[in-house]
């Protein structure tokens, strides 16, 4: 992704890798501070990934083959240090998918470091090409809404959702950008509207609740990523996605599901079987330190919900656009 910068704006990924560590855009701290962390052991990353300093789920996966790497360099014992990360977060299947890929790898005799960089780089390839595949079906004029955060932030580089609107933007097409606040963790608010900021895409936060009213106004087209795609065409992704698919249905808007082939479970087969993380009360009740609610109420807070196959319209991966029903035939392959 581009940031700006004093001279001009410069290429930065959301982590990496270098003299045995690895580093981190704190995503806690934007849209206001760009600050950076280093770990150098396989559980400074799972807490990391656990405290969200990274977090959507192909950086999450990411994330999680480095530390793996780093238990490998360090020479911990493998299955408990992965036993270790597969526990830092439920839903993204991306966790569980890089670190049984960095097993497999490191099974076979792969140099660790050599390993989880061919499949960060794997990853950053497959976002470019869904942002490929995805450009072409932005038209010249589009509104499009977003949820939640699935950008370069949320996949080390590119995005999923928003890879199709950077280079829908870098082809000269004139398009806008709604994107819902995503409350608690403010997602949207904070880190996609700090990307689209940095590329000088025209863009408005909108609270979550508004989005029926601007998806009623006229919006082209929803898009958004996923942390978890199933057998059946389920997908999990970011809490408040399921309205917007219900709605973005009723009023016969396309709803597009943006995502790399490693977001696939082929092992699970319905949406109601996705475990969903509960989050603490406090992301709900405190803002900005201060409580918001009367100090007797609790507070729910699932990070995320499942929207049926139904609802959408089609996957963006890097293979292309697939129907729900494409997924078993993909399986196979
Ligand atoms: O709780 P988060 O911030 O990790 O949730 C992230 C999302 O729900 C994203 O939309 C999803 O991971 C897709 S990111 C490419």
């Amino acid at each position: 992704m581009k940031v700006k910068t004093e001279n001009g704006r410069r290429d930065m990924r959301a982590l990496w890798f270098e003299a045995g560590k690895l580093t981190m855009i704190d995503q806690r701290s934007l849209p206001h501070q760009l600050r950076t962390v280093d770990y150098e052991t396989c559980d400074e990353v799972a807490a990391a990934i656990k405290d969200m300093v990274t977090r959507g789920a192909p950086s999450i996966g990411a994330a999680a083959a480095y530390g793996i790497c780093l238990a490998a360099l360090k020479g911990e014992d493998l299955e408990d240090a992965a036993a270790r990360m597969k526990a830092a977060r439920p839903t993204a299947n991306d966790l569980f998918y890089a670190v049984d890929h960095m097993m497999d790898r490191l099974a076979a005799g792969d140099d660790p470091v050599q390993a989880a960089e061919g499949y960060t780089d794997s990853i950053i390839e497959k976002c470019r090409m869904i942002g490929e595949h995805g450009g072409r079906i932005i038209q010249d004029g589009f509104r499009i809404m977003t949820h939640c955060n699935a950008g370069a932030l949320a996949t080390v580089d590119h995005g999923t959702a928003l890879a199709p609107i950077r280079q829908a933007f870098q082809d000269g097409k004139s398009i806008f950008v709604y994107a819902s606040e995503t409350r608690p963790r403010l997602q949207g608010a904070q880190l996609t509207a700090w990307e689209l900021n940095q590329e000088d895409i025209p863009h408005s936060i909108i609270v979550d609740g508004a989005s029926g009213h601007f998806l009623r106004q006229g919006v082209d087209m929803v898009i958004v990523g996923a942390d978890r795609i199933v057998a059946n065409g389920d997908f999990a992704n970011k809490i408040g996605t399921y309205e917007k698919a219900v709605l973005a249905k009723e009023l016969g808007i396309p709803f597009y599901v943006a995502a790399p082939v490693s977001t696939f479970d082929f092992e699970m087969a319905r949406g109601e079987d996705i475990p969903i993380e509960e989050r603490s009360e406090e992301e709900v009740t405190v803002v900005a330190g201060n409580l918001i609610t009367p100090s007797g109420s609790k507070a729910l807070n699932p990070a995320f919900d499942y929207t049926p196959a139904r609802y959408v319209t089609a996957f963006i991966t890097e293979l292309g656009l697939l129907k729900p029903e494409d997924i078993s035939r993909l399986r196979r392959d």
